[in-house]
């Protein structure tokens, strides 16, 4: 086990950010942390890294308890952070902000040299490595940042939304660079809040919501937990709460929903619900009816009630 976190809580005033956390992270595993803005991936990132401490619980890394300022420079070293707002000079090269960072890590002289030049390979700078990041486009900027998070060789490698923002070729690289580097054995841990890209690269999620983890499993694991679940969508013309009602205490249904006209009912799937619901909704005027087995987008509004790309911003 590189990480464990365990009850950790984090208050902000009234707010609390992280309401009794639990989070293991094994040796070699890239694993996804995947919630909604707000969910609390980021501070869960600040505290593990001693970069902001917990009102309580213990978390060890490295098999060391992490024991705020006394120690955190230590595990630091061997952490590489990206962190979700960018950190660069701006007014550096490329190959000088790598160097910078370099030095930082206690690393110099012909190594530094060496391990420049292969994280400007790596992320695909190598002709920009004279240029100042001033005029890099966001994705460019967002590989130097990894470039600068991976010049110590960290054991672990953490990336917090890496891809908010980018353009598809800079997705693509990053996506490509943390499938690399989880094979020559980094152990990764990835935040975001888009789906897929925590299907392609991790192996195992954690979903996140309030401050707390609400499922942990492999992609597959958690899809097919989803599977057991269909959502299924009835535009009627004048629903009421008490068709609402009616369908929730139908055995099998976790939800129902009105909006407008639209009713949104997520019930287990293969129950025969679909007959039994157009049965109760029968006295409204149906004007359609759809019905499809959950996605694992589906689990997660199954679970939070939101989409995870609430507030989210566009990629
Ligand atoms: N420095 C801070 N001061 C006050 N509230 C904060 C601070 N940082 C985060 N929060 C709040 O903590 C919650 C979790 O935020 P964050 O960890 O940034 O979530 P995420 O990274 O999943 O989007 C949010 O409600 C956010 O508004
Ligand atoms: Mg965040």
């Amino acid at each position: 086990m590189i990480l464990t976190m365990t009850g950790t809580v984090k208050r902000y005033r009234a707010l609390i950010a992280l309401d009794h956390l639990t989070l293991n992270v094994h040796k070699g595993e890239t694993l996804g942390l995947l919630g909604p803005n707000g969910a609390g991936k980021t501070t869960a990132i600040r505290v593990l890294t001693g970069l902001t401490g917990a009102d309580a619980g213990k978390i060890t890394l490295f098999g060391k308890e992490l024991r705020g300022k006394a120690n955190s420079a230590d595990i630091r070293r061997r952490i590489g952070l990206v962190p979700q707002d960018l950190a660069l000079y701006e007014t550096l090269s490329a190959r000088d902000n790598l160097e910078y960072f370099g030095k930082l890590y206690g690393v110099y002289g012909a190594e530094l040299k060496k391990r420049a030049d292969e994280a400007l390979e790596i992320l695909g700078l190598t002709d920009v490595a004279k240029k100042t990041p001033k005029k890099f486009s966001g994705g460019m900027k967002r590989r130097l940042n990894i470039g600068c998070a991976i010049i110590h060789k960290p054991e672990l490698l953490i990336l917090d939304e890496p891809t908010v923002g980018i353009d598809p070729q800079s997705r693509n690289h990053i996506l490509g660079f943390v499938s690399e580097i989880s094979r020559l054995g980094t152990t990764v841990i990835y935040t975001s809040h888009y789906m897929e890209e925590v299907e392609r690269v991790c192996s195992r999620v954690c979903i996140m919501d309030t401050g707390r983890v609400i499922a942990d499993g492999s992609v597959d694991e958690i899809a097919k937990a989803a599977i057991f679940e269909e959502a299924i969508t009835l535009e009627i013309k004048e629903p009421t709460s008490a068709l609402s009602e009616s369908i929730k205490k139908i055995q099998g249904v976790s939800r129902c929903d009105i909006e407008n006209r639209t009713v949104t009912i997520v019930s287990a799937a293969d129950s025969g619900n679909l007959a039994r619901i157009i049965e109760v909704a029968a006295p409204y005027v149906i004007l359609g009816i759809s019905a499809k087995r959950a996605t694992l987008e589906d689990a997660f509004l199954a679970l939070t009630g939101k989409t995870l790309r609430d507030g989210g911003e566009a990629s």
